[in-house]
């Protein structure tokens, strides 16, 4: 295991010039930090759940700092503070747009978005796909969705009861819920959801050597739902495809302008991706922290109506992916937590560290699902914050009471310390979850 000292040498590595902060008034800026050398940050921690020591060893130095990150020719500002994040997700001196075309600063060698995508456009131009999206995904419609997440979760279960312990519950249920639920959802045939899946699966990757299988499957799924988004032009149905389109339910977008083939298509697109990944992710963790944390896995199967509080608290706690996402660019000189960061800067923000910052959450490294309610940011924060959040805490629902309700005796297959942990991708999560019941 890579520990924290390892780390504190790294961050003496004096890599690329430093930016030296100044006030509006042209002054230099103290600096927030007593050391200003940029950090090499590979963010490529991924042992089982812990909180990255070098996150955690960023967080010490104070609430934004400058790093440099595997891809992309130039270093970025790295914003870890709760306050500092949602500063940086809501101003719109913050922008999105304005990485297209750039070499941005990032953790894979194919940047996983493309240029067409919602996570990448500003509020202006977002807005009317996000509206799309989250006419997809209002809670009325997430409630007509429920029966076909549970659908899919039993019959899941029903798969996995048959093959009997011990069983893999990332190959039974944390792989397959996700994707095949957004397919339900979307409409896409079942004998296309395996290599859906596999093309999806090699979008995160992390090694130089992915980038050409990143690229070719980037394109596949781009063409794959274009041509679905033309069948259901064609044919429309009570799907989320034809809902987007406005075609479906009468849902119809009034005084936006309907949403064109290709934004259509590089929505569904974007919904598959992100979809899986992030909720994949979160079955495995979520029922690894469960079975590896003594009285947990029982507390909320006694008392179902915690089981939302407790998930929330997990939520906020788990490490769901490596360091950071996609960053933004500074459109102006902006001050963020009294560091000047200066026109054309990138920046990105650490969702995972603004959910352990100490001015917001006490104890912030403790699992307390009785902790007083307060907002975290695992779904992201301001304009770009996750459009299905609803439908995602219902697979997360669904699954973790559907596996309480059925396999009360459920517990890890392996020692705690033999469960592998993905190494090739931007996540962290479980490829493999040995169970027995
Ligand atoms: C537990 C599961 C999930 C987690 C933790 C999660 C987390 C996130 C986060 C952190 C962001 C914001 C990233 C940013 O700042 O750019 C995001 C955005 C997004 N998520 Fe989720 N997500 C989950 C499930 C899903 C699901 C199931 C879908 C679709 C079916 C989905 C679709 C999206 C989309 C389309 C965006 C982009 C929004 C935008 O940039 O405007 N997510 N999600």
């Amino acid at each position: 295991m890579r520990g924290t000292v390892g780390y504190r040498k790294m961050r003496h590595m004096r890599n690329m010039p430093v930016k030296q902060s100044t006030r509006s008034n042209g002054r230099p800026h103290p600096p927030a930090w007593p050391d200003p050398d940029v950090v090499t940050c590979p963010f490529d921690f991924h042992q089982a759940l812990d909180f990255d020591p070098l996150l955690a060893d960023l967080m010490a130095r104070g609430p934004v700092t400058r790093v440099r990150l595997p891809y992309g020719d130039t270093g970025a500002w790295l914003v870890l503070s709760f306050d500092g994040v949602r500063r940086v997700t809501t101003d719109p001196r913050f922008s999105r747009a304005a990485i297209v075309g750039r070499d941005s600063p990032r953790l894979t060698p194919e940047p996983i978005v493309s240029p067409e995508s919602v996570n990448v456009l500003d509020p202006s131009r977002s807005a009317r796909l996000r509206r799309a999206a989250a006419r997809a995904f209002t809670k009325k419609r997430v409630e007509r969705m429920a029966p076909a997440v549970e659908r899919v979760t039993h019959r899941l279960l029903d798969a996995m009861a048959d093959h009997g312990p011990p069983a893999d519950l990332a190959r039974h249920l944390a792989t397959p819920l996700p994707h095949h639920t957004i397919c339900e959802l979307l409409g896409v045939d079942p004998a296309d959801r395996p290599v859906l899946l596999r093309r999806t699966h090699q979008m995160p990757a992390t090694a130089p050597a992915a980038r050409r299988a990143a690229a070719d499957a980037k394109r596949y799924l781009r063409e794959y739902f274009t041509g679905l988004v033309v069948e259901r032009r064609r044919a429309p149905g009570d799907d989320l495809i034809s809902a987007m389109a406005g075609a479906g339910d009468g849902a119809g977008g009034e005084g936006d302008e309907p949403l064109s083939d290709e934004e259509l298509a590089v929505l569904a697109m974007t919904l598959v991706l992100s979809g899986n990944d992030t909720a994949t992710c979160q079955i495995g963790n979520i029922v690894y922290s469960l079975l590896t944390r003594p009285g947990r896995w029982a507390a909320p199967a006694d008392d179902p109506g915690r089981l939302p509080a407790v998930l929330d608290e997990l939520l906020r706690l788990i490490p769901f992916r490596k360091g950071v996402g996609i960053p933004r660019v500074a459109l102006e000189d902006v001050e963020v937590e009294g560091v000047r960061i200066r026109a054309g800067d990138f920046v990105h923000v650490s969702y995972l560290a603004a959910n352990r910052c100490p001015a917001v959450f006490r104890d912030p490294h403790e699992l307390d699902p009785d902790r007083p309610a307060h907002p975290h940011m695992t779904f992201g924060w301001g304009g770009h914050h996750c459009v299905a959040a609803p439908l995602a805490l219902a697979e997360l629902r669904v699954a973790v009471g559907a596996l309480l309700a059925r396999f009360p005796g459920l517990r890890l297959a392996v020692p705690a310390g033999e469960v592998e942990w993905d190494t090739a991708t931007i996540r962290r999560f479980p490829p493999r979850l040995p169970v027995r019941w």
